[in-house]
């Protein structure tokens, strides 16, 4: 059985993360998307609101056979794969530039558990500039994402600003 997790904030979620999921898919059995409960961040959506749209969007990406899930967790990445019985942690590399810190996080990773490997995979190259970050400010300052985030989220990212208003 080959469990991986695939740990990120998803604030919210993209089509660079859907693309990093399907492409991951096919090496495992089952794959668990792990959101980050990160006290420290004043996230734009809840933990429960990126966990109930992650689980919406999910059926809609070509996963073949490998089992998919939505959890949340807090504390360390190395700890939540340990105890969920994860041979290996998936992250998406879009540039050169995300190289330096993932390997840190990589290396450190596997100090802390040395049974599980980080597995990094290519984002697609539509998706080499598109993060949660430059969506949601892009987004509040009114330009299109239509196309690199699932629509499901941009209708509720129009909401939640309708409402702030
Ligand atoms: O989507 P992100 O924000 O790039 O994901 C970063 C994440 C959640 C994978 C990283 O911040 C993380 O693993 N945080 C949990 C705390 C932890 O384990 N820190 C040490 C990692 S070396």
């Amino acid at each position: 059985m080959r469990r991986a997790i695939f740990p990120g904030s998803f604030d919210p979620l993209t089509n660079g993360h859907l693309d990093i999921i399907r492409r991951s898919a096919p090496l495992f059995d089952e794959m668990i998307v792990a959101i980050l409960n990160n006290a420290d961040k004043a996230p734009m959506f809840s933990v429960e609101e990126r966990s109930e749209m992650i689980a919406a969007v999910l059926p809609s990406v070509e996963t073949g056979n490998c089992e998919m899930s939505v959890e949340s967790f807090s504390g360390l990445t190395a700890d939540f794969a340990r105890e969920k019985k994860a041979t290996a942690i998936v992250r998406g590399i879009r540039a050169v530039s995300d190289y330096e810190y993932e390997l840190r996080m990589a290396l450190m990773n596997r100090r802390l558990e040395p049974t599980i490997e980080t597995v990094f995979l290519m984002a697609g190259e539509e998706y080499s500039y598109v993060s949660s970050t430059l969506m949601k400010q892009v987004f509040e300052l009114g330009g299109r994402v239509n196309g690199l985030i699932p629509e499901l989220v941009e209708e509720r990212m129009r909401k939640k600003s309708s409402r702030a208003k």
